[in-house]
């Protein structure tokens, strides 16, 4: 019987995905695997029996990557599981930005007493009149899963598009509309567009990405938009450069002290892949990562170990190590196995950085003795049996 731990409501149609043999746990401490969304996790004390954590959504920046990954706790996340929310919520964006719609609404409820309302609306609609997309030339920084379906869906609505990333993956390369100008410099996307949106993770290399020199490059009354992460973005430039002018509207998912009520500011309370569908798809696909890695082993989309898949163990059991990515750690693996005359029927190895992850099938039946040696190997961070 396994355990796990929701930090934040998940959805119970992936919920649902789980077996007999798990039981939802209120105590973190029982936990073998936790389902999290956006709960802050860098401060909290990780159990010792935790074997995984699935995150339900895209960005991990609230997990401590390099701490679970010493505790062999292995993260997983689930890109693309609601990269169409997002990208739908992107399209807003670019709409509410070109159009005064908020504005517009909020004029009506300002004179809903006012029984001339559709008379005076149609003096006063100048006031929030606006500009069309078509035609518009579309910047996105940051072509994976959301950025894809983003360049795509502006292309098909009839603005010009050009993409910029430097690490695209084969996948999205394919699935990128041949209508996708391919840009490789970033500030050719600062120079030319007139609406630039920014698609990239967050880690220590993409912090303030778009900072005061890039804004200063960028065409005079330029939108941005930012569905990624604040932090990605110097937005004390950015609300320096509303005010001059240089940026017409920032329209951010992550409000905070420095952008809400900002005049040219339009900020929504992380709504991205607030939707029925990204909701239970994300947690759909954590629960499958959880429980192949649980019962298997097998490792998929994970943020901190390796991929890494030998099917489903058809040998007498199998051993899972993850470890340090040092030299000769199998060599002192296979001695302990070959040493205890037991065969080694399969094995797969992988490494990520720092980290390595190792599973063996054996012909016999391991024993807590072997296990043991096997723990105590210098740079091993966890061992277990899968039978
Ligand atoms: C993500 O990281 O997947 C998005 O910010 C959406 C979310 O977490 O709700």
């Amino acid at each position: 019987m396994y355990h796990y731990h929701c930090l934040n409501a998940i959805s119970q149609v992936g919920l649902d995905g789980f077996t007999s043999q798990y039981v939802r746990t209120d105590n973190l401490s029982d936990a073998e695997a936790v389902l999290v969304r956006s709960a802050a996790m860098h401060d909290m004390e990780l159990p010792e029996g935790l074997l995984t954590i699935a995150r339900a959504g895209a960005g991990v920046n609230n997990i401590p990557l390099t701490k679970c990954a010493d505790k062999g706790i292995v993260v997983f996340n689930t890109p693309g599981a609601n990269a169409n929310g997002v990208k739908e919520a992107v399209l807003a964006g670019l709409l509410l930005a070109s159009r005064d719609i908020v504005g517009g609404i909020n004029w009506v409820q300002s004179e809903r007493q006012n029984d001339l309302i559709a008379k005076v609306a149609e003096k006063e609609k100048k006031n929030f009149a606006g500009r069309e997309i078509l035609g518009k030339r579309l910047g996105i920084i940051g072509l994976g899963a959301i950025g894809v379906l983003v360049a795509n869906a502006a292309a098909r609505l009839g603005m010009e598009v050009y993409g910029y990333d430097p690490y695209i993956s084969v996948d999205a390369a394919w699935n990128l509309s041949r209508d996708i100008r391919h840009i490789r410099e970033v500030d050719e996307i600062y120079r030319e567009c007139d609406y630039i949106t920014i698609h990239v993770p967050l880690m220590d290399s993409t912090r303030k990405m778009v900072n005061r020199e890039a804004i200063e490059k960028m065409k005079d009354g330029v939108v941005l938009l930012n569905f990624a992460r604040d932090v990605l973005v110097d937005e004390e430039a950015v609300v320096d450069a509303l005010r001059s002018g240089k940026i017409k509207n920032y329209v951010s998912d992550f409000p905070n002290t420095t952008t809400a009520g900002v005049r040219g500011c339009i900020v929504t309370p992380h709504l991205g892949a607030s939707t029925e569908e990204s909701e239970d798809n994300c947690a759909k696909m954590a629960v499958k990562e959880v429980i192949d890695y649980i019962e298997n082993g097998n490792i998929h989309h994970s943020v901190n170990y390796p991929d890494c898949d030998m099917g489903i163990c058809n040998s007498v059991c199998r051993v899972a190590i993850n470890h340090k990515n040092i030299k000769n750690m199998i060599g002192q693996f296979a001695s302990v196995f070959g040493e205890s005359d037991m065969n080694i029927a399969n094995m797969a190895n992988q490494s990520r950085g720092e980290y390595a992850y190792s599973l063996f099938d054996l012909d016999t039946q391991v024993t807590d003795e072997v296990i043991g040696r096997i723990a105590h190997i210098d740079g091993v961070l966890k061992v277990r049996v899968i039978n």
